[in-house]
C-alpha cells in the first residue's frame, strides 16, 4: 500500500476514534429519582410449544389418564402381539376412577399361559439418564376373581431393557394406587415404557405415571430440574401465568379454570391444549392436552422456589377473540368473578376459610402472598372494558390491596389500543398489559416509547414481547440485541412500567407451534436462547431507584441507563452498543457520590447478529464476567461491536 494511501487510512481510524470518543454516559449518582420495582423484570408462562406435559411437568407417560379424544394416543402394542387372539386392551367408562376422569383401561387376557404388551411412547420420547430413578404408579383393580399380573419396564435402544421388571399384582376390587421405582441403566432419549399382562382374568388400570424422583427443588409432583434451575438462575421478579390465549380458550369451555387444576393428580380434569388446533402442520400438535399435573398449586410453589411473584392472569368471561370470541353475558359473570375472589382466598386465605383449607391440605399452610391478579389476556374492545369493570369493582371491594393487571389487547398502537388505553384509565386501572411481537426496527423506533406517557397514576405491563426477526423468527442475538436496547428506555420509565416479561417463555424443539421463544428444551437438554441471558441481566441487575442518565456525543444505536440498587449499596450501568464498531465510553458521575475502583463487568457480545445458542452450543452468546478497576468520577469503557455492557459500581459509604 501506497504512504498516502497508509496515512489516509490511519487518519480515518483516528477521525473515527475521535468521534466514538464523544460518546459519553452521565450517571447522577447523587440525584436518586422515582422508587422502582426491584422484581420487574419477570417471566411469563404459558403452557405452549409442550411447555408443561412433556417439558416443565416431568411425567414421562403420555395420555395417562386414557382421557385424550382418541384414548388410546401415546400407547402402542407390539407388531408381535397385534395379531394375537389371547385378549385386548380396550377403553371403558363404567364405574371410573371419579367423575373427572371417567375413562380407563381394561385388559383382558383369556388364557393362563399368554401374556400381552402395551407400552407409552412419551412426549416425543421417554428420555432417561443413566441412573436415573422414576417412581411407577398407576390406578388398578381386578375385574375377574383373578386379577393379572402386570410387569412394568423401561426399553431401550433394539428392544433391550434399561431397566430391573417391576411387578404389581393383588389389586382388589376397588381402585387403588400401587407404584415401585424403576432405575434406567443407560441413558436414551427415546425410550418406551412397557407394561406386560400376564394371567387370566380382567384388570382395569388408570393414571399410568411415570416421574423422576429427582425434581427442581425436591418437590413432590415436582418440576424437571433442569428447567427450573434456568428460570431461577434469571432472577425473576414475578412469575406470569397461566398464560397466554391458554386462558381464554379457544370456546370458554376450554378455557382455563384453576379450580380444576388444584387437589389429587387423578381428580384434575385434562382438557384439550388449545395450541393442539391452531396452527396447521407442522405446528399442530394432535396429541397436546394439558393434564394439569402442573397446576395453580405447582405454579405458586414454583414462584416461591425461584423467587417470583405470582401473577396470575385469570379469563374474564372472554374466549379467544382470534377464534370465536365467545362471550358471557354481563349478567352471568358471576362465577368467573367468583373464582377470581376464591384465588385470592385459596393464595392467601387462613386455613379456616374455604379455599384457604384446600392450599393448605395441598401441604402450604402459610399463605403464598399472592399481591397481583390479571383479569383477562388478550381481550380488546367494549365487551373487554364492560368485564373489566365489574370485576374491578368486586375485587378491589373485597382485596383493595391486590394489584389489578388490565390488558390493552394484541397491538402496541391502534384503535384497539387506543380504546383500551382511553377506558381504563377512566376506570382507574392500575396497571395496563400491553403486547409487542414485533420486528427488531420496533424495539430501537421505541426506545423512547414510554418517555412521555402521562404519569397518572396507571402503570405499565410490558406483558408480551419479542423481537421478531426475519425471515423465520429465530432465536439470534439480532434479536436480543433489540430488545436490550429496547429495555434501557422501559427500565428509564421504571417509575411507569412496572412489570416486564419477554414471552413465550418454553419451547420444544420438536413440537413447538411458536417461536421465538427464551429457553428451548428436548427431553433431557435445555438451554437459554441470547434472549434468556438479555433477560437474565436485566434481572438480576435491576435497581430499586432511577439514577438521571444521559447519553450524549456520538449516540447513534448507544443506549443506556444506571439505577441504583440500594439492597447492594450499588449503581448499575447498562449499555448497549447496537453498532457493529467497538466503542470507546466515557461515563461520567458527576457530583459528590464516589464509587470504588474496583468494579464487576458482565458483558454480552457476538459480531455475528445470527449468532445462536443450541443444545449443542448452549452458551454460545452468554454474558462473560470481568473486573475492572479504572472506575471512578470519570472513566472510559471500551464497547464491542454488538453488545450489552453491565456495570456495577460500589459506592464508597
Ligand atoms: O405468547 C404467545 C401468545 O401471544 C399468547 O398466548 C397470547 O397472549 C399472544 O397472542
Amino acid at each position: 500500500m501506497k504512504r498516502s494511501a497508509l496515512l489516509g487510512s490511519a487518519l480515518t481510524v483516528c477521525i473515527t476514534t475521535l468521534l466514538h470518543a464523544q460518546s459519553t454516559v452521565t450517571v447522577q449518582l447523587d440525584k436518586p429519582g422515582a422508587a422502582l420495582n426491584p422484581n420487574m423484570y419477570g417471566i411469563f408462562f404459558e403452557d405452549i410449544n409442550f411447555a408443561a406435559d412433556g417439558g416443565l411437568y416431568p411425567e414421562r407417560v403420555k395420555n395417562g389418564s386414557f382421557e385424550f379424544e382418541d384414548p388410546m394416543m401415546g400407547w402402542r402394542r407390539p407388531i408381535s402381539d397385534r395379531d394375537t387372539n389371547v385378549g385386548g386392551f380396550g377403553l371403558r367408562n363404567d364405574r371410573p376412577l371419579n367423575a373427572n376422569n371417567p375413562h380407563y383401561m381394561r385388559i383382558q387376557l383369556e388364557k393362563q399361559s399368554e401374556s400381552m404388551q402395551i407400552w407409552n411412547e412419551g412426549f416425543r420420547g421417554i428420555a432417561v439418564g443413566q441412573g436415573a430413578k422414576f417412581t411407577f404408579s398407576l390406578f388398578a383393580r381386578k375385574g375377574s376373581p383373578q386379577p393379572l399380573t402386570l410387569t412394568v419396564q423401561l426399553i431401550g435402544q433394539q428392544n433391550r431393557p434399561i431397566s430391573q421388571a417391576l411387578e404389581l399384582t393383588g389389586f382388589t376390587d376397588e381402585w387403588k394406587k400401587y407404584s415401585g421405582t424403576l432405575e434406567s441403566s443407560a441413558a436414551f432419549a427415546n425410550a418406551r415404557l412397557y407394561i406386560t399382562a400376564k394371567g387370566q382374568g380382567v384388570t382395569d388400570i388408570d393414571m399410568v405415571s411415570l416421574f423422576p424422583q429427582e425434581t427442581f427443588n425436591n418437590r413432590p409432583n415436582g418440576l424437571r430440574a433442569d428447567l427450573g434451575q434456568l428460570l431461577k438462575d434469571m432472577k425473576p421478579g414475578f412469575m406470569r401465568f397461566p398464560g397466554g390465549c391458554i386462558v381464554e380458550g379457544r370456546v370458554l369451555d376450554q378455557r382455563y379454570q384453576w379450580k380444576t387444576t388444584i387437589g389429587p393428580l387423578e381428580e384434575r380434569k385434562l382438557i384439550i391444549n388449545r395450541w393442539n388446533v391452531e396452527f396447521n402442520a407442522p405446528r399442530n400438535a394432535p396429541d397436546y392436552y394439558q393434564s394439569f399435573g402442573l397446576g395453580f398449586f405447582e405454579y405458586f410453589e414454583l414462584c416461591e422456589d425461584i423467587g417470583a411473584e405470582p401473577l396470575p392472569i385469570l379469563n374474564c368471561g372472554m374466549a379467544c377473540q382470534f377464534n370465536l370470541a365467545e362471550l358471557v353475558p354481563l349478567d352471568q359473570l358471576g362465577p368467573y368473578v367468583q373464582d377470581a375472589l376464591d384465588l385470592i382466598e385459596f393464595a392467601n386465605g387462613p386455613a379456616t376459610s374455604t379455599w384457604g383449607a384446600k392450599r393448605v391440605a395441598m401441604g402450604h399452610p402459610v399463605p403464598f402472598n399472592l399481591k397481583m391478579v390479571g383479569v383477562g389476556n388478550e381481550q380488546w374492545g367494549q365487551q373487554y372494558i364492560e368485564r373489566y369493570a365489574i370485576f374491578h369493582k368486586a375485587l378491589k371491594e373485597k382485596y383493595p390491596q391486590i394489584t389489578l393487571i388490565s390488558g390493552s389487547g394484541p397491538d402496541p398502537s391502534g384503535q384497539r389500543f387506543d380504546f383500551a388505553w382511553g377506558e381504563l384509565r377512566k376506570l382507574k386501572a392500575e396497571v395496563v398489559d400491553e403486547h409487542f411481537y414485533r420486528p427488531p426496527a420496533f424495539f430501537y423506533q421505541n426506545v423512547n416509547r414510554y418517555d412521555n406517557y402521562p404519569r397518572d397514576g396507571v402503570k405499565v405491563f410490558a406483558g408480551e414481547y419479542a423481537a421478531h426477526t426475519a425471515p423465520t423468527k429465530r432465536n439470534n442475538w439480532e434479536g436480543a440485541l433489540a430488545e436490550a436496547s429496547f429495555l434501557t428506555g422501559v427500565e428509564r420509565n421504571g417509575d411507569l412500567v412496572t412489570l416486564a416479561s419477554y414471552a413465550p417463555l418454553f419451547g420444544h424443539v420438536d413440537a413447538w407451534q411458536w417461536n421465538p421463544n427464551l429457553i428451548w428444551f428436548d427431553g433431557s437438554r435445555s438451554f437459554g436462547t441470547p434472549s434468556y441471558y438479555v433477560q437474565k441481566l436485566y434481572a438480576s441487575n435491576a435497581g430499586t431507584k432511577a439514577l438521571p442518565t444521559a447519553v450524549e456525543g456520538q449516540t447513534e444505536r448507544l443506549y443506556g441507563n444506571a439505577v441504583l440498587d440500594e439492597r447492594s449499596g450499588q449503581a448499575i450501568v447498562k449499555l448497549v452498543n447496537a453498532t457493529p464498531n467497538t466503542r470507546p465510553v466515557q461515563i461520567k458521575l458527576p457530583g459528590n457520590v464516589k464509587v470504588q475502583p474496583n468494579a464487576t463487568v458482565q458483558v454480552i457480545a457476538s459480531a455475528d447478529l445470527n449468532a445462536e445458542n443450541t443444545l449443542d452450543e448452549p452458551t454460545k452468546v452468554a454474558p462473560k464476567d470481568e473486573m475492572i478497576s479504572n472506575a471512578g468520577a470519570e472513566f472510559t469503557r471500551e464497547l464491542p461491536g454488538n453488545s450489552l455492557t453491565v456495570i456495577r459500581l460500589t459506592i464508597v459509604k
